[in-house]
């Protein structure tokens, strides 16, 4: 099993707590970015991958109304009745857990009728960028349908866990994270189109492999940037919607030719918002095509190109981000590399020929010391299949 050891852990330390083993156990992965950024609230496409390290949460029914969960990283402990689910401040984790049971029971949890004992414990690297949040929705909700006899498709577990980080969390975010660490597969990424709710894996092939790069920059999107960048998007989905003949409800309906036809009328910040998205829909289209025909090189060249379009119309990079795609860019092995995620911090994804996976973290983790001082992260990581129920 991927992560045995961490399931090992899990596993030990609820029987220790609550005195046997649990009745369901699920794992779900983090994800990466590959292309197409801020798409997904757009209604748009993107390229992610399900990663190698994720989150197993193992979980029991409760004999009474209490629900006790333990976050075993953090060796913390919380419990709140499931008449009284709310939002809390402390211990914030907990949100991402007590979000997901309440919209489990489609915000009325009492209607479980019990409680329950939880742990769940994890190794994806917090403040990444790798989405270990949504990696504990997804485990979470995989473990509770489990044990509460709940049946509903992926996709609607997926959106329980993006109603937790809209309503517990309080981060709008798109269905990306959750969708990626579900329907994640080995060795492939995963190709989303989030109008339809369409979900199909593309292999990958072996002649390729992602680098993550770990800036040291906070990477935080529950402070509103997040949130004013898709505000930005929706208002000028509006102003599209006014001066287009065709429907557009969403930046999914506007092609680059009419954002320059046209985005001269919107005020200059919010075009300068709107054509990211716009233009990521238009890399991922033709990424996938390139993909068809085996062209690494032209698919990593719209990573190149995605980072640019962060860093001059969206500004969600930050100069440790493009400090790291400056360099990649000098590599010959590395092939593209773009942010991942949110941005504002978090970590870069770069498209690596694998055996020079080596060398190229060096030459990184020097050049980088030199302009910061301190030394980024480098993980190679291996696409990987998407959340499961393993006991
Ligand atoms: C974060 C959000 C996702 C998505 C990405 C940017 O990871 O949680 O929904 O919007 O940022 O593509």
């Amino acid at each position: 099993m991927q992560n045995q050891e961490v399931y090992d852990s899990v596993v030990s330390k609820f029987e220790k707590r609550f005195g046997s083993r649990p009745a369901a156990t699920a794992y779900a992965p983090g994800r990466i970015e590959v292309l197409g950024n801020h798409t997904d609230y757009n209604e748009g496409f993107v390229f992610s991958a399900a990663i190698d390290q994720g989150t197993f949460f193992a979980a029991s029914p409760a004999e009474g109304t209490l629900c006790t969960i333990v976050a075993g990283n953090l060796d913390r402990e919380v419990s709140f009745d499931i008449a009284d689910v709310r939002p809390q401040k402390e211990d914030s984790w907990q949100n991402y857990v007590s979000g997901t049971f309440n919209w489990l029971f489609d915000g009325e949890p009492a209607k479980a009728g019990r409680g329950f004992n939880a742990v769940f414990e994890g190794n994806i690297p917090l403040g990444a960028g790798l989405s270990s949040s949504a990696a504990l929705e997804m485990a979470t909700v995989l473990a509770l349908a489990k044990i509460y006899g709940v049946e509903k498709d992926a996709t609607t577990l997926a959106k329980i866990g993006q109603k937790a980080e809209h309503t517990f969390a309080g981060c709008p975010c798109g269905l990306l994270d959750q969708a990626s660490s579900l329907y994640g597969k080995a060795g492939a990424l995963v190709k989303s189109d989030f109008r339809y709710c369409r979900f199909e894996t593309v292999d990958m092939g072996g002649s390729v492999a992602f680098m993550m790069v770990k800036s040291n920059a906070k990477h935080e999107l529950v402070d509103g940037a997040y949130a004013s960048r898709r505000q930005a998007c929706e208002e000028a989905a509006k102003f599209f919607a006014g001066v287009l003949k065709h429907p557009v409800t969403h930046l999914r309906d506007v092609s680059c030719a009419e954002w320059i036809l046209y985005g001269g009328g919107l005020p200059e910040t919010i075009a300068k918002r709107a054509v990211h998205p716009i233009g990521e829909d238009e890399r991922v289209l033709l990424g996938a095509s390139l993909l068809e025909k085996g062209d690494l090189a032209g698919f990593g060249a719209l990573m190149f190109d995605s980072h640019e379009s962060s860093r001059k119309w969206f500004e969600n990079s930050c100069p440790e981000l493009d400090t790291i795609v400056d360099i990649a860019k000098t590599l010959p092995d590395v092939l593209g590399a773009r942010l991942s995620g949110g941005g504002f911090g978090g970590s870069c994804c770069l498209l690596v020929k694998p055996d020079a996976a080596d060398g190229i973290a060096a030459a990184i983790t020097q050049a980088y010391r030199k302009v910061y001082g301190d030394e980024p992260t480098c993980r190679l990581v291996k696409p990987s299949d998407g959340a499961h129920l393993v006991g």
